[in-house]
């Protein structure tokens, strides 16, 4: 396994995105379980999750519970495993995904976090999404009187723009360690700030990298110059899309989803695939 780091904490290379074991299409809880057990057998130890990953009004933090309790089952040692949890969004089941970053109800979500990893303090606390009702300083405030508290041991954003990032930077007093945003083939827009994150050394988490839940598996089909390198390497064009992130920047590390132990086997090995400077110009047109 490669690391990279958030903040001082190394963390592999590539995370695991635990969306697709929580939402629209989600498997038995066994399986997950035998997917997050597959990502910690390949050395990841950076998982990705949010209080907003759930189905009904009634399993809010689903996603949550479930990796605690693959934590709590898992044979070795798990206490270097970084969780990164969010707050902000909600989702009232009836399929939407709402909006809350009041810091009121921030400060109450992450509560139920903490007892729901079961945790004195969370490893990455990401603030989830601008609330449009809610002064973005306010929010970000926070986050910072959460990290204040030792609630929390590192700080993130999540879907910010370069502005929001630099005031986030001021408001933690320099302690922002991740921003985490859309980004992959099909969504290649957040280049600005995967770039101003190199520029002050904070970690950029592509989410969706493979172009989310439902069209992660025709990557190749949707986007040719990846299926050509993927055949020249002998490897899936979802590993070559994520050896290509690895290649932008030091900074970068994608939490691709799985809800099966063989795509995350499969994205972990991205880690290993050297692309050539021809290839990753032909990725990155
Ligand atoms: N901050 C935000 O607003 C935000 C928004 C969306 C997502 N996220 C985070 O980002 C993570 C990743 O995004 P995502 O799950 O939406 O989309 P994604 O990572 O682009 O795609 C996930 C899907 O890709 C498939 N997959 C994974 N590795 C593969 C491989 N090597 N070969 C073929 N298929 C592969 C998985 O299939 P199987 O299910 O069959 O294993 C999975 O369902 C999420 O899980 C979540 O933690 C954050």
């Amino acid at each position: 396994m490669e690391f990279r780091r958030i903040g001082d904490v190394e963390v592999s290379a590539i995370g695991l995105g635990g969306m697709p074991m929580s939402i629209e299409g989600r498997p038995d809880e066994e399986r997950s379980v035998r997917t997050i057990h597959a990502a910690l057998d390949a050395g990841v130890n950076l998982i990705d999750t949010a209080d907003a990953y759930h189905l009904y009004a009634n399993d809010v933090g689903h996603n949550e519970t479930l990796i605690a309790r693959a934590l709590a089952s898992y044979g070795g040692d798990t206490s270097g495993v970084v969780v990164a949890t969010k707050g902000g969004h909600l989702r009232p089941g009836d399929g939407s995904w709402t909006l809350d970053g009041s810091p009121e109800y921030l400060k109450e979500a992450c509560e139920a976090s903490l007892k729901r990893l079961g945790v004195e303090a969370i490893g990455l606390y990401q603030f989830h999404r601008p609330d449009p009702r809610t002064p973005y300083e306010d929010s970000v405030g926070a986050i910072r009187d959460l990290l204040d508290a030792g609630k929390i041991r590192m700080a993130g954003i999540s879907n910010a723009n370069p502005q929001q990032i630099r005031l986030s930077q001021e408001i933690l007093g320099g302690r922002l360690v991740s921003v985490q945003n859309q980004f992959s083939p099909a969504y290649r827009f957040s280049e600005p700030e995967l770039e101003l994150c190199d520029e002050l050394g904070i970690a950029f988490l592509p989410w969706s990298p493979l172009g989310g839940i439902a069209q992660a598996g025709d990557l190749g089909s949707r986007f040719a110059p990846f299926a050509e390198v993927a055949a020249a390497h002998g490897v899936s064009p979802q590993r070559v899309c994520l050896a290509w992130m690895l290649a932008k920047s030091p900074v970068v590390i994608p939490i691709p989803g799985a809800s099966r132990p063989a795509s995350i086997q499969d994205s972990v090995a991205a880690v290993d695939l050297e692309l050539t400077p021809e290839e990753l110009t032909l990725l990155s047109r």
